[in-house]
């Protein structure tokens, strides 16, 4: 279980630029629960993956994993239980390196920690094909290819595959189809939910389309200035449809929102 008690965090204290980007944010989520979270630009999404991932210490509060406190513990020794793929394809990946390369780089994360695949260099190239091709995208039969001579969608699917290649718990997606085409967004959204779901992964994904914030998972989070201002979930998040979240975002924002475009794209 992940659970965040009573986090606090002010980007710029006491200076002209403080921004109060959680304000007192709890919340648990069971293991395996698919959460999307929606919210405007600067509500706090980012930030609050950036707790849960361990980029950004919050000033107060705890977070917590399968009750262990890891509030002090730095990403890299978070990276064992949580993977996280960016909006952008370029920052999961090394562009100049081949796919192969890209993932054993992913699989080397876990020598240090006596992970190490005993596989040898022939094993673990035939285990990247198999999840290459689970992927449903052919890759595996460009395994020497540059990333960086993929399109975004395929970029996205092998940073999804490097996220979850090593044993680990949870999957942070921040906007991770963001940069996509409509069909290569639907394409990695999938397999992001079938990963999830085959692994058992504790799941955070926040999103910008309030049909997809419904479509996948089994819990919705709105976050609005530093707060989480809805958690719906069961039947009543079944019953949900977009338009009655569209008013619920605006009401939390204290707008109406008039260009449904802009959330729903
Ligand atoms: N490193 C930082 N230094 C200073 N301020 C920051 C930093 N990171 C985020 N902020 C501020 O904290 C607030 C929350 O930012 P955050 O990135 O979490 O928002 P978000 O909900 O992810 O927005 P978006 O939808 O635009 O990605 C914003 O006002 C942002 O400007
Ligand atoms: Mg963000």
């Amino acid at each position: 279980m992940l659970s965040l008690s009573d986090i606090r965090l002010t980007f710029n204290p006491g200076t002209a630029t403080e921004v109060k980007a959680l304000r007192d944010v709890s919340m648990q989520i069971d293991e395996g629960e698919f959460v999307t979270v929606i919210g405007s630009n600067g509500a706090g999404k980012s930030t609050l993956l950036s707790t849960v991932v361990g980029t950004v210490k919050p000033d107060e509060g705890t977070v917590k994993l399968d009750g262990l406190d890891v509030t002090d513990w730095p990403a890299a020794k978070r990276a064992r239980y949580v993977g996280r793929v960016f909006q952008e394809p370029r920052l999961g990946t090394c562009s100049s390196l081949s796919i192969e390369e890209n993932l054993a780089l992913a699989a080397a994360r876990g020598k240090k920690r006596g992970l190490g695949l005993a596989l040898g260099k022939k094993g673990q190239k035939a285990m990247f094909a198999e999840h290459l091709e689970k992927l449903g995208l052919g890759l595996e039969h460009r395994m020497g290819t540059p990333i960086g001579a993929l399109s975004g969608g395929q970029r996205q699917a092998v940073s999804l595959l490097m996220a979850t290649l090593l044993p680990m718990k949870i999957l942070v997606l921040d906007e991770h189809t963001a940069a996509l085409d409509p069909s290569a967004a639907h394409k990695v959204l999938t397999l992001s939910a079938e990963i999830a779901e085959e692994r058992k992964l504790t799941t955070l994904m926040v999103t910008h389309s309030m049909r997809d914030a419904l479509a996948y998972g089994s819990r919705t989070l709105m976050m609005n200035a530093g707060r989480i201002v809805l958690d719906i979930k069961g039947e009543e998040r079944s019953k949900l449809k977009v338009s009655d979240l569209l008013e619920r975002f605006g009401r939390a924002a204290g707008t109406e929102i008039d260009d449904d475009q802009l959330v729903l794209a």
